[in-house]
């Protein structure tokens, strides 16, 4: 068990973030977190990351990072906070790889996490030409190829399944190893942009800003 939580908007500032890390304790029944995350780079999440820090130098939380925080505003966390953020989980896929986000990651030592690994079926992922041809080589489908080469790039990924069987699937990508030919193939699928929101868009900060919590 690796316990990840994340921190919503509502909760940030100092004050509120130390109080609903306590609270997240409380209802994890747990005396740590593995991973705590903010969840989006909007708000006070400088009070926030701050009663993080604090947190974490107490050995409630094993680890604190960050999630859809675009390379302006990671760089700029990185340049201020006192501890760098373990883990920035963004978007990626096949068609959103992070190549520049990527690079700042390794500058600053943050692992990427991909949310939306397959980007939700989008694009028509599972049925992409390059994934399934890669793939039938191996006998793997296009979703364990695709995860395949994100793990080979060096990407945590975290697939969401509510199917047993796809759950085993998304597991079984470590006994096959894609070539430099069928990565360079994978590469060339990258559209460098998201496919679905943009956090440097205003209307999607107003729409996340207002969602219910
Ligand atoms: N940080 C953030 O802001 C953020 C944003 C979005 C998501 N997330 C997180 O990212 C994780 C990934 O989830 P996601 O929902 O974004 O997208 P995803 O993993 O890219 O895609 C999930 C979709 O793929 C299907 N699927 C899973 N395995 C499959 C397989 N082997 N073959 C065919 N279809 C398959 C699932 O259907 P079935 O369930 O029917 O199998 C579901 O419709 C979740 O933990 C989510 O909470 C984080």
């Amino acid at each position: 068990m690796f316990i990840v939580t994340k921190l919503w908007i509502s909760n940030y500032g100092y004050e509120k973030a130390k109080k609903s890390i306590d609270d997240s304790l409380k209802k994890l029944q747990s005396s740590y977190i593995d991973l705590l995350l903010l969840h989006q780079p909007f708000g006070d999440y400088y009070g926030a990351y701050r009663a993080m820090e604090e947190a974490y130098k107490q050995g409630k939380l094993r680890a604190i990072g960050v999630s859809n925080f675009y390379p302006d505003r990671y760089v700029d966390l990185c340049n201020f906070a006192e501890v760098v953020p373990a883990v920035n989980q963004v978007e990626t896929h096949v068609f959103n790889q992070q190549k520049t986000a990527r690079e700042y990651m390794k500058k600053y030592g943050t692992q990427i996490m991909a949310w939306g690994p397959f980007a939700e079926g989008k694009n028509n992922m599972f049925k992409n030409e390059t994934l399934v041809s890669i793939g039938e080589k191996y006998g793997k489908s296009s979703a364990q190829t695709a995860l395949r080469f994100l793990v080979q790039e060096g990407i945590v990924v975290i697939p969401k399944s509510v199917k047993k069987e796809r759950m085993e699937q998304n597991i079984n990508i470590f006994d096959f190893k894609l070539t430099d030919d069928e990565i360079g193939r994978i590469r060339s699928l990258d559209l460098g942009h998201s496919l679905f929101f943009s956090h440097q868009d205003p209307q999607t900060v107003e729409m996340i800003i207002n969602l219910p919590r």
